[in-house]
């Protein structure tokens, strides 16, 4: 049951980003990090709901903003989500507490002073993942986050293994290249 709703909202954002592959690709990828790593720090089944819910959407701002007033910078993006989202999370009969709770950290999810829970604060660290990535940011960047964002041991683990983890690499032990 909950998958399948999570599916329609998963349709009904790539709708919305339509001719847009990039943020298509980003809210996919957001949501991917964002549930495994609730999974794996045992978030229990209503933060695991809200934690899939907010990655899916958190972005619904941006093409508001870019309709309305031709650009989508944070500020933007942060004012005109909650209401598109309510609208939608409300027409695929999601919970009134959950689409509150996800409203508020869409809202704020640039925010990262007025993170206060694990749902909140693991969209971030899966937003921050896929981010540092797509914006090739540069090591002091991504040391900077990790010191000063980054909490859960699962969030940690996926930085140091996305971009802090430099393979050696010793001529002659490519197991790809060498017979089995
Ligand atoms: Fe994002």
């Amino acid at each position: 049951m909950e998958h399948m709703r999570h599916n329609q909202l998963i349709n009904s954002m790539i709708t919305l980003f339509e001719g847009d592959a990039r943020r298509i690709n980003h809210f996919l990828k957001v949501y991917a990090f964002a549930k495994t790593i609730a999974e794996q720090e045992l978030l229990g089944p209503d933060l695991q709901e809200i934690v899939e819910v907010v990655a899916i959407t958190h972005d619904i701002g941006i093409r508001v903003s870019e309709d309305t007033y031709g650009t989508s910078n944070a500020t933007l993006q942060q004012t005109e989500g909650p209401p598109v989202a309510r609208e939608l999370l409300t027409s695929l009969g999601y919970d009134s507490n959950l689409i509150e709770r996800v409203c508020h950290i869409i809202s704020l999810h640039h925010t990262y002073s007025a993170i206060e829970g694990k749902d909140f604060q693991i969209l971030v660290e899966a937003d921050l993942l896929v981010n540092l990535d797509e914006k090739h940011s540069e090591e002091t960047q991504v040391r900077s986050m990790q010191e000063k964002i980054f909490k859960t041991p699962t969030g940690l683990r996926y930085l140091e293994a996305l971009f802090l983890h430099h393979r050696r690499s010793v001529p002659g032990t490519n197991l790809l290249s060498s017979p089995i």
